[in-house]
């Protein structure tokens, strides 16, 4: 067969792992002809085409390597209002012979390749973000790998706050969901996490820094996701949107708002941080090169089972496909009942309420 993959959206770690994994199965297992587009659909968009045969020595030493070898855009929809070059996907599609496209993406991807199948293109998805918000998977690639990011960040952290006794604020990713947030949270010690999925009370704040303080801790760390928000108001974007170049302004200035505020209503020394791209940058976990190798290689076995229109995911411990109507455009955020949710409460993390 002619199996083709592409990474679209936001890069993270384990996409690597995926694309050999791909090519692997493809080649040793049922020897396929297998080619990478380059920047998501952007390769099949314009002409000249950029499209280009991937073989074992192209994969090979990629495994333990961050970002992705084939390229990867947030800002290229095929089917942009007003500049629809869709058709010519379709069209590339088809000339150059291919029996599947393998489509590495989150929601965004996952929406546009949607489309295509609709078109009647034979896709498998594959769920990857460091969010970890997408319905088609209780897991996604690279999640487990910002969590490490995050989690090492706040044992940083929480040395240099013990000694100036600050309160310290880090800002994390997430975008609309928590799940980031709430597991370094979880994993690094934190006494507050404000999530997205629970506006948060600046007064519950204060108050779990007052116990701290009664039990002689003068210093906290408090995770704040870059889409929280408090109670009543509503989330934060960048302000220059122009740099981020992408079709949606990017969130973050909450951690700075929430620094500032308990500044002025406690009167404690605040510092904030923004971890940012180091979450998505760098070498995955080997949680998340399983995990990659894993749904790469499930996607070509799906290819031959001619089980078109599908996401592969990993749900109660095994391998699952849901069709693409079930889950694209649809988000996943932390559920308030999750055990998650429930054991931060019980092990006394703030959630800001
Ligand atoms: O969806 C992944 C993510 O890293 C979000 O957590 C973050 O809000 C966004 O992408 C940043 O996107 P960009 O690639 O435009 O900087």
């Amino acid at each position: 067969m002619k199996i083709a993959v592409s990474t679209g959206g936001g890069d993270c770690p384990g996409l690597n792992a995926m694309i050999r994994a791909v090519v692997k199965t493809a080649r040793l297992k049922y020897g396929d002809e297998v080619y990478g587009i380059r920047d998501s659909f952007n390769g099949l968009m314009d002409r000249p085409l950029d499209v280009f045969p991937l073989n074992l020595e192209d994969v090979s030493e990629i495994l333990d390597r961050g970002g992705t070898i084939l390229g990867t855009t947030n800002a290229g929809d095929p089917f942009k209002p007003g500049c629809d070059k869709s058709k010519n996907v379709v069209d590339a599609y088809k000339e150059l012979g291919f029996d599947a496209i393998i489509v590495i993406g989150g929601d965004g991807t996952q929406t546009i390749a949607n489309k295509f199948v609709n078109q009647g293109l034979n896709i498998i998805g594959i769920p990857k973000t460091i969010d970890n918000d997408l319905a088609a998977t209780d897991i996604s690639i690279g999640f487990n790998t910002a969590v490490d990011v995050v989690t090492d960040a706040l044992g940083r952290l929480r040395s240099t706050a013990e000694s100036h006794q600050r309160v310290m604020v880090l800002e994390v990713m997430g975008r609309d969901a928590g799940h980031i947030a709430l597991h370094a949270g979880i994993a690094g010690g934190a006494n507050t996490v404000l999530i997205p999925e629970i506006p948060f009370d600046y007064d519950a704040v204060i108050k779990k820094m007052n116990y701290r303080k009664g039990l002689g801790r003068y210093y906290s760390i408090v995770v704040v996701a870059e889409g929280a928000y408090e109670k009543g108001a509503k989330a934060i974007y960048l302000e220059d949107s122009a740099i981020t170049q992408s079709n949606s302004k990017n969130l973050g200035g909450i951690g700075t708002r929430v620094a500032r505020e308990l500044h002025e209503r406690t009167g404690m020394e605040t510092r904030i941080s923004v971890l940012g791209h180091m979450q998505r940058g760098g070498t995955p976990s080997p949680i998340d090169r399983v995990l990659g190798s894993v749904f790469g290689s499930r996607a070509v076995d799906l290819v031959h089972q001619k089980k078109f229109g599908v996401v592969v995911g990993w749900r109660k411990g095994d391998l699952i496909e849901t069709p693409y109507s079930k889950v694209a455009d649809i988000s996943q955020p932390l559920q308030l009942d999750s055990p998650y949710i429930r054991t931060a409460e019980s092990i006394g993390i703030c959630l800001g309420r």
